[in-house]
């Protein structure tokens, strides 16, 4: 988030970015929109539910699936260093079609990851509350409905609204609206209070993982697809994957990047690695410190290190408020993230003006950030939070494999254009990215991918109805080899 304008239209009026931003910038920026309610909140769940203590191959599978489309993803950046995304990168390759697809996905993992965001952000703020001896009810801080993986049923939970993450995304709202403008060090605190927090419980956690909480470490599967086992951990990944969504940001900064060529790989594939590694140590910890069937609850986090038995007490209250400001700002770049490329798609043609329009004082793209930002808090006003978390994954997970077979296509009709950054072992990396990504959407519930269905109808209606016969080509759009 380091420094993009709040202001999508500067780049239109010729106000060029000052290119400030060198690889460690970009690695921060990167790792700033990564590590947030995935690490915080899922890792848990997926132990839990799905993995146990394997949870930690799940974030390995994961983590390869997302360097393979990353290897992929820099390719497209590096050639089109556009402020944009995989939307502005598929709609200046492969035409409106494929934008559009892509588009329309990218909405859905926005919207709804910073939906799930705010719900895990709601766990740790109310235990936070809690520290300082503030009760906030469950009945007004959770979600009204659970969600059975399993068997995909929804059940009353007796609750009647999740306020603190409605609210939150409301207040973020009203600021994105204003227009603020976050600094790269504000950014840079962020990350490092992250980063702080997650370095604390893996050095001091690591004293007290016990074999016992580690054995089995594949417990047996229940015989039911997804529930421990090899296929458990194969949800898992699907589940964790989301834990590493953010590093496409980083191809958000292009404009501002000095050298982007170069940097911008550096950038996407850096802040991935690390957080891979830090995701791993984090998962041995968690699940070493606690049993893992303790740690389906909103902030596992602080369950985990609560199960040292007060040896660790003072890094509770930490982890608490490390996690409300750290989440806080993921909830912020991917609503930022979602109203640019709604503002992107409406100035191409493919969604109507009203959404590129621009307030008048403030300079932002107000109506499509008011518009996202109500249906992001209803949405985590009333569902739970991984019910949210695999919509998100399976969305991403299909723009992935998208971007990886965009790569070839592109090697295919246009071969000849510079690419300062070339995925290597094409098409042995794009494959691998494709059935990777496509394994993890695989080993997801069958009623998320009934969701991702019905939402590309939707998108597949509006497509014909309406961006067909709108969508102009972008200026920046490559010519034919
Ligand atoms: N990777 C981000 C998170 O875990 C979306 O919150």
């Amino acid at each position: 988030m380091a420094g993009i304008p709040l202001n999508p239209d500067a780049e239109d009026n010729g106000n060029e970015l000052k290119r400030a931003l060198g690889p460690v910038h970009l690695i921060m920026l990167g790792i700033g929109a990564i590590i947030g309610a995935g690490i915080f909140v899922s890792t848990g769940q997926a132990a839990a539910n799905y993995a146990g203590p394997a949870v930690v191959i799940s974030y390995l599978v994961a983590g390869t699936g997302c360097l393979l489309a990353g290897l992929c993803y820099a390719e497209f950046a590096s050639m089109i260093p556009v402020a944009g995304s995989a939307y502005s990168y598929s709609f200046a390759t492969l035409g409106k079609f494929f934008a559009w697809i892509i588009g329309w996905d990218l909405i859905l993992e926005y919207l709804a990851a910073g939906s799930a965001v705010a719900v895990g952000w709601a766990g740790y703020f109310k235990g936070m509350m809690a520290n300082f001896g503030i009760t906030i009810p469950d009945h007004l801080s959770t979600s009204p409905v659970t969600w059975e993986a399993a068997t995909g049923t929804m059940h009353l939970s007796g609750a009647i609204i999740n306020l603190p993450a409605a609210i939150l995304i409301l207040l973020l709202t009203i600021l994105l609206v204003i227009g603020i403008k976050a600094s790269a060090s504000f950014n840079a605190v962020m990350v490092a209070l992250k980063l702080i927090v997650v370095l604390l419980v893996i050095g001091f956690g690591f004293q007290y993982v016990t074999a016992d909480n580690l054995t089995p470490f594949i417990p047996e599967n229940t015989g039911t697809f997804g529930q421990y086992g090899w296929s458990g951990i194969l949800r898992a990944s699907g589940v964790v994957f989301f834990a590493y969504i953010g590093f496409d940001s980083v191809s958000v900064a292009a404009q501002e990047a000095k050298n982007p060529q170069r940097n911008m790989p550096i950038g996407i594939l850096g802040s991935l690695g690390i957080c891979t590694i830090l995701y791993v140590l984090m998962c041995i910890v968690m699940t070493g410190m606690a049993n893992y069937t303790t740690l389906n609850v909103p902030q596992p986090v602080a369950t985990a290190v609560e199960a040292t038995g007060g040896a660790l007490a003072w890094l509770v209250p930490l982890v608490n408020i490390g996690a409300v400001l750290g989440l806080g700002t993921v909830v912020l770049v991917l609503l930022l993230g979602q109203a640019r490329i709604f503002y992107a798609m409406s100035r191409d043609g493919m969604l109507p003006p009203l959404f590129s329009k621009v307030h008048p004082k403030f300079r932002t793209p107000h109506v499509s950030t008011i518009l996202i930002g109500g249906v992001a808090a209803l949405l985590s006003a009333f569902l739970p939070h991984d019910l949210l978390i695999e919509l998100v994954s399976i969305g991403t997970l299909a723009a992935f494999v998208l971007v990886c077979v965009s790569v070839m296509v592109l090697r295919k009709t246009h071969p000849n254009v510079h690419r300062p950054f070339r995925t290597p072992w094409v098409p042995i990396v794009p494959i691998g990215g494709i059935l990777v990504c496509g394994a993890m959407m695989a080993g997801l519930p069958l009623d998320t991918w009934i969701r991702l269905v019905i939402w590309f109808a939707i998108g597949l209606t509006i497509y014909f109805l309406y961006a067909r016969h709108h969508a102009r080509t972008p200026s920046y759009a490559l010519k034919r080899d």
